[in-house]
């Protein structure tokens, strides 16, 4: 029987699939930048149909999947605010939403869900690939792919890189996805960068130590920039976060970015509220907007492998 290719955590990113994904995103890229070639990728997906079913909000990810598979020529059926509007409010179970959903024949359903764990509960009674767009505080392995092709096309590697994480690593699926998907290429040291009470969870840091892979956790911000290679900032998950919000979070201005090294770039899986001034966007380490595009090309990629 062929395998479905469900894509709930980083684990299938392995180098062989990521260097194809990567080669493709780059050509997908060249290719949407001429009317010509955009044309001719236009067809790649015909006949295809994604369904796009979101239980909380999102700009990115939804548009850009959404973009992705019609650039591909795929038609797309989505579900905005899903808790809201489907029948989750009437009391149905998220495995009979999933049982129903895939009697109308997508080719991929590609879900962003309210629960941890909420993708592979999916994938359980799913005979169509699940992608998942962000599951509570889970994972966002799109996320960690879009992240680690913006590495790769900014600095040329993937391995040997002073990676500092830092915000509330405790609630946001960003940071864990990138913290695994890391762990996976030789050398790589991660530095943690949060207040005590949203510090990365202890089932990353085991999957680090089982992993061999370096990594330190701070509270001091400035002390941590000098040798990073890449930045990786993230906001306050304050829809995640029961009572008061935790004190002493951390701003990344102009001063913190003169700490940076020349070549090292600023990201973020956006939004930003304030962890990031504008100031800092017209500086040259600022990735964070190359970033979210890339985040189509890199599931135009994605999109391709599943369905073809
Ligand atoms: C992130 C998410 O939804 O986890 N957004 C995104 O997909 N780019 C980050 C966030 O909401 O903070």
């Amino acid at each position: 029987m062929k395998q479905i290719k469900h894509v709930i955590d980083t684990e299938l990113f392995d180098k062989k699939l990521l260097d194809l994904l990567f080669d493709r995103a780059d050509y997908f890229a060249d290719s949407l930048a001429s009317p010509d070639s955009r044309k001719q990728i236009s067809k790649l997906l015909d006949g295809k149909m994604v369904f796009a079913v979101f239980f909380e909000p999102s700009t990115r990810t939804r548009l850009s999947f959404t973009a992705a598979a019609q650039h591909l020529g795929a038609q797309v059926i989505t579900a905005e605010n899903a808790r809201e509007t489907s029948s989750a409010t009437k009391g149905e179970t998220l495995e009979d939403t999933i049982k129903v959903l895939c009697g109308y024949k997508p080719d991929a359903i590609v879900m962003r869900h309210n629960q941890t764990g909420g993708a592979a509960t999916a994938a359980t009674v799913s005979n169509i690939p699940i992608i998942n767009a962000g599951d509570g505080s889970g994972e966002h392995p799109t996320q960690s792919l879009l992240d680690l092709y913006t590495i790769h096309k900014e600095l040329g590697r993937i391995t040997d890189l002073n990676v500092v994480i830092g915000g509330d690593l405790a609630n946001g699926r960003t940071a864990r996805s990138l913290s695994r998907i890391l762990a996976r290429f030789p050398g790589n040291k991660l530095t943690f960068v949060a207040p005590a009470s949203l510090q990365m969870g202890d089932d990353i840091k085991q999957y680090l130590t089982q992993n061999n892979v370096e990594f330190t956790e701070t509270e001091d911000l400035e002390s941590a920039l000098p040798t990073a290679d890449v930045v990786y900032w993230t906001r306050v998950q304050k829809e995640r976060i029961i009572g008061d919000l935790p004190k002493g979070t951390f701003i990344i201005d102009l001063p913190q970015i003169k700490l940076m090294q020349d070549h090292a770039i600023l990201m973020h899986p956006l939004p930003r509220v304030d962890e990031i001034t504008p100031a800092v966007d017209s500086t040259p380490q600022a990735a964070h907007f190359r970033q979210a595009e890339n985040g189509l090309y890199a599931r135009m990629a994605l999109l391709e492998w599943i369905l073809k």
